[in-house]
Parts: C-alpha cells; sequence; structure tokens
C-alpha cells in the first residue's frame, strides 16, 4: 500500500516499544502453562479492550479480536502464543518468572507483546487499512493436543484469507528475519515401548529373561531405522529420551520402559517410523524370549508455508525491515500446532532472530536461562503491522 511508507511503519513501531518491552515483562514474570493461561488471557483481553477493540474468548484461555478496516477487503489472522514451560527460571532477570516450576522459556511472551503492539498501532490505523486484520492470541502451544486445533474447531478461521506467525528464534541473529516457502518445522511425534521380560537375582541371569541388555539392544536398533531405512535425503530424527528400570543393584527387573520422540517432514519417511519401531521392538523381544508393548503417538502436523503467502510476506518485510536483514529460512526439527491453521487457510510462519552474543542471550529454547533480545520487538510490531498493509 503507498499510502503508507515504510519510514512511518518503522516509526509506529517504535512508538509502542516500551509498551511492548513492558508487557513483555509483566507476562514473562507471571507465566501460565499450557491451558492454564487465564490471568494471560484477562491481561491480553484488557489491553486489547483499552485500544477500543472488542476481544472475546473462542476458548477458556484464548482471545481473539477484529480490527476491520474502513476499506472493505480480505481478511488476514496473525496468531501469537502465550503459554510458558514447566521449567523454573534461573535467569535472575529483575522481571523473572514469579512462578516457582513456571516460565516463558521459549519467548512466546514476546510474541504476545509483539502482537499487542502491532494491535496498538494497527487499531488507531483503521482510516488507512483495507478488509480485516484478525489477531489470534493462542493458548497451549506447547502441550500437545494443542491450542491451534481448538481455536481452529471454535471458528476463529472462518472468514478468513491467509494466516501469519512467527516465532522469537534464537538460532538466527537479533534482529534477522527468515522466510521461505515449503516445510520448516516437522511432526513432533512421540513413542513408547515396554520390555516384559522375567525378572530374578543378578547373580543367576540364566534363570531370567533380562529386559536390560534387550532394552539396549532395542535403542541401538531404532537409530538403525534413521541410517539405514529412512532416504537420507528426506531428514529424521529418533531420540529415545527416556529410559526406566530397575530398584537394585543386585536384581534383575522385570521390565524397562522406554520413550522417545521422533521428528520427520515427509508423511512417508513418518508412516515408516510409525510402523517399524514395533517392528523392531517385537523382533528383538522375540529373538530373546521377552515380549513387548508399544504405542505411537502422532504430534502435530508439519509446517509447509504456502508458496503465494510466501512470496507477499517475503516483500512485505523486506520492504518494511530493509532488504539486508530478509533470508532464507533454515527449517528446524521442532514442532509447532501453527500448521492446524495451515490446513485451513494457506499461511507463512517465519523466524525472528533474537540470539544476542553481545549480551549474553544465547542459551536455547527451553533452557532455564532463556531469554530474548527485546530489541527486537519492535521489529516483530514492524513485521506484524507491515504485513497487513501490504497484505490487505
Ligand atoms: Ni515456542
Amino acid at each position: 500500500m503507498e499510502t503508507l511508507h515504510s519510514d512511518r511503519v518503522r516509526q509506529l513501531a517504535h512508538g509502542v516499544r516500551e509498551d511492548a518491552i513492558a508487557w513483555r515483562r509483566h507476562l514473562h514474570a507471571n507465566p501460565e502453562t499450557s491451558f492454564n493461561e487465564r490471568e494471560t488471557a484477562r491481561y491480553v483481553f484488557d489491553q486489547l479492550a483499552s485500544f477500543g477493540l472488542r476481544p472475546y474468548h473462542p476458548t477458556p484461555t484464548s482471545v481473539v479480536a477484529s480490527i476491520e478496516g474502513v476499506f472493505s477487503g480480505r481478511c488476514l489472522a496473525i496468531r501469537a502464543d502465550m503459554d510458558a514451560l514447566p521449567i523454573t527460571e534461573e535467569t535472575g532477570l529483575p522481571f523473572a518468572s514469579q512462578t516457582p516450576g513456571a516460565m516463558h522459556a521459549c519467548g512466546h511472551d514476546g510474541h504476545t507483546a509483539m502482537l499487542l503492539g502491532a494491535a496498538k498501532v494497527l487499531s488507531a490505523l483503521r482510516g488507512e487499512l483495507q478488509g480485516e486484520v484478525r489477531l489470534l492470541f493462542q493458548h497451549a502451544e506447547e502441550l500437545f493436543p494443542g491450542g491451534a486445533q481448538e481455536m481452529v474447531d471454535a471458528g476463529v478461521l472462518d472468514g478468513v484469507d491467509m494466516v501469519i506467525g512467527t516465532h522469537l528464534w534464537l538460532p538466527l541473529t537479533s534482529g534477522r528475519i527468515g522466510i521461505a516457502a515449503g516445510p520448516l518445522t516437522a511432526a513432533p511425534d512421540t513413542f513408547s515401548i515396554e520390555v516384559l521380560g522375567r525378572g530374578g537375582h543378578a547373580a543367576q541371569p540364566h534363570l531370567t529373561v533380562d529386559p536390560v541388555p534387550l532394552a539396549a539392544q532395542i535403542i541401538l536398533a531404532l537409530q538403525q531405522l534413521v541410517s539405514r531405512e529412512a532416504d537420507p535425503l528426506r531428514p529424521a530424527v529418533l531420540s529415545v529420551t527416556q529410559v526406566h528400570a530397575g530398584t537394585a543393584d543386585n536384581v534383575i527387573p522385570d521390565r524397562v520402559t522406554l520413550g522417545g520422540t521422533v521428528r520427520t517432514f515427509d508423511e512417508d519417511v513418518r508412516k515408516l517410523f510409525e510402523r517399524r519401531i514395533g517392528e523392531v521392538a517385537e523382533g528383538l523381544c522375540a529373538a530373546f524370549g521377552a515380549t513387548c508393548t508399544h504405542r505411537y503417538q502422532r504430534g502435530y502436523r508439519p509446517i509447509r508455508n504456502d508458496a503465494a503467502v510466501s512470496a507477499a510476506l517475503a516483500a512485505a518485510l523486506r520492504e518494511v525491515l530493509g532488504e539486508e536483514v530478509v533470508e532464507e529460512a533454515v527449517p528446524s526439527m521442532v514442532g509447532e500446532d501453527f500448521s492446524a491453521y495451515q490446513q485451513r487457510v494457506p499461511g507463512c510462519f517465519f523466524w525472528l532472530g533474537s540470539r544476542n552474543e553481545a549480551k549474553g542471550i544465547v542459551y536455547p529454547h527451553h533452557h532455564a536461562r532463556f531469554t530474548i533480545d527485546e530489541d527486537v520487538l519492535e521489529t516483530g510490531v514492524a513485521a506484524f503491522v507491515g504485513a497487513a498493509l501490504h497484505l490487505l
């Protein structure tokens, strides 16, 4: 839209910089975990109402508001997730979590603050806005089955033409944008296996069916699915993250339970793991006289960015933020339930870099010392506002 120059968008975003930092710090100090975001949702609701909007709760802990331009047009949804993680914070920041066992360790506090900033700016720009911007403040991104699907089921995408969202991203330098069409995040599936042997005296293994060496073989054999059975040109990760067995040094236990996660982009590779993990466990157990039970749980779908929306959004971000800060996104094997929106409408999810070595902001997502570079909050506001003006 020619009526709004990129300089002005950046100025407007800069104008809410201090607000965005204050909102982010309030949310950071008061984290709530997935599906428990009651005070967070109330706080967001009150801020939106103070901008003259009419927010509502499509589910108990999510918030949606619409900004309708004076000119008719299409509808763009912008999503920010709001939930924290069950981690005890160790940053020592003055606005650190006041709730032991809960922490914004993924940056969702920043996402919420950036979308509030965009809401404030866009509310004041109604007279120049075409179509509708729908703000989706989503609960429970971190916990399967996730808040996105619940919001979709509640009808928040009715009448929406496209959806965008971002994640503050530590692998990327502060202020940089990573955006690309195609796959961006993986399907985060989980699995568990229970190896059932027959315990006994540790000095008489021949009288038992020892599930421990068997579980060790299963763990190693599962890696062989990645290295020998999955197509090497199609990424796959299998991590065994839980091993539980035994109660004493001199007792062979009856059972070992294993748990872990599989990350894939491709449906065929995903199906391979879904089938073969159980087959490998059963085969090895049968070979040594044990049995097993196993379960494979499908998680979120992979994010697959729409080509047209991604191209339009990338062009808007180059225009607003500068050619030099936008680069081709590197996909990640993390999971993101933004994909639930993309099953309904075309969309694009992009990375917003927030790593700053000079400020010591280097800890990875989900770490007890994770934090974000607050300088990028206004960048995120500018990105959302610019997207609204250019895409509609
Ligand atoms: Ni996250």
